[in-house]
């Protein structure tokens, strides 16, 4: 499995996302237990996950304790593995996601985090998205007590914009060291931060990298471009997604949902999976 920075550390360069193991249409767990192993059998060491990936009220933390229930009854070693996580993000379970940037909160929430995976300091954190009701040099505040208490060993962000990924950077004195923002052929708004993240050389994880959980399966039928490439190298529209995103810039590492073995194996081998000038000229132009 190839690698990529991710602040001081080599991850995949192809992570897995936990959402769709515990959100709504969520499989059963034995099903995700073996998804979760096939992705670190095939090399994957950087799994993406939240406090806020749970479905009913009362199972804050759902996704976490997945995680770490399969990356401890893995028979590798568990300390080759990233499991990246946020906070500030909450689902009060009747569909809807709300936001909650308080500083104490975010301490909190990182704290219980913690307990949930079993470390003593998470491997890296990030906000989950921006808390219009709290200024954000406050929210990322937190994350810098964090680093600096140890409750945390990496700080990142989520959803943010330039000026955000600028101001985080700021109050993190220098520590920020991803991103992760909603990118795929589908959902290009945020090429401004991926482009601005490699110039600085912060770690970029696009989320929904294959268009989203309902649409991911759609890919090759929304982009012909992609599908076309996929017959010329006889892979998944998807897989082709994934490396065309890894060709963007260094900084780049899909996180694709997985809720099937299946389907982490396909896009873990992206990372091996290389495009001509001229495919990555015409998937640009299909995306
Ligand atoms: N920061 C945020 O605000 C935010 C928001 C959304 C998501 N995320 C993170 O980003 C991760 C990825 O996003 P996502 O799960 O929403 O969407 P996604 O990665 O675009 O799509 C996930 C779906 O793609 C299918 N899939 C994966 N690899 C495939 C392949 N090679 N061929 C065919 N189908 C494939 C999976 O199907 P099966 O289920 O059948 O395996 C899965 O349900 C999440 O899991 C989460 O960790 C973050």
């Amino acid at each position: 499995m190839k690698t990529r920075a991710l602040g001081d550390l080599q991850v995949s360069a192809i992570g897995l996302g936990g959402m769709p193991m515990s959100i709504e249409g969520r499989p059963d767990e034995s099903r995700s237990i073996a998804t979760i192993h096939a992705a670190l059998d095939a090399g994957v060491t950087l799994i993406d996950t939240a406090d806020a990936y749970h479905r009913d009220a009362g199972e804050v933390g759902h996704n976490e304790e997945l995680i770490g229930r399969a990356v401890a009854s893995w028979g590798g070693d568990p300390s080759s593995v990233l499991i990246a996580t946020k906070g500030g993000h909450l689902r009060p379970g009747d569909g809807s996601w709300t936001q909650n940037g308080d500083p104490a909160y975010l301490k909190e929430a990182a704290k219980a985090s913690a307990k949930r995976l079993g470390v003593d300091a998470i491997g890296l954190y990030q906000f989950h998205r921006p808390d219009p009701k709290v200024p954000y040099a406050e929210s990322v505040g937190a994350l810098a007590d964090l680093l600096d208490e140890g409750v945390i060993a990496r700080a990142g962000i989520s959803n943010a914009s330039i000026a955000q990924i600028d101001e985080a950077n700021e109050v993190l004195g220098g520590r920020l060291v991803s991103v992760q923002n909603q990118f795929s052929p589908k959902f290009l708004s945020s090429r401004g931060e991926l482009d601005h993240c490699a110039r600085l050389g912060i770690a970029f994880l696009p989320w929904s990298p294959l268009g989203g959980i309902s649409k991911a399966s759609g890919l090759g039928g929304d982009h012909a471009a992609f599908a076309k490439v996929a017959d010329a190298h006889g892979v998944s529209p998807q897989q082709v997604a994934l490396a065309w995103e890894l060709s963007l810039a260094d900084v780049v590492l899909p996180i694709p949902g997985a809720s099937r073995p299946a389907s982490i194996q396909d896009s873990a081998r992206a990372v091996d999976l290389e495009l001509s000038a001229e495919e990555r000229s015409a998937l640009d132009a299909d995306a």
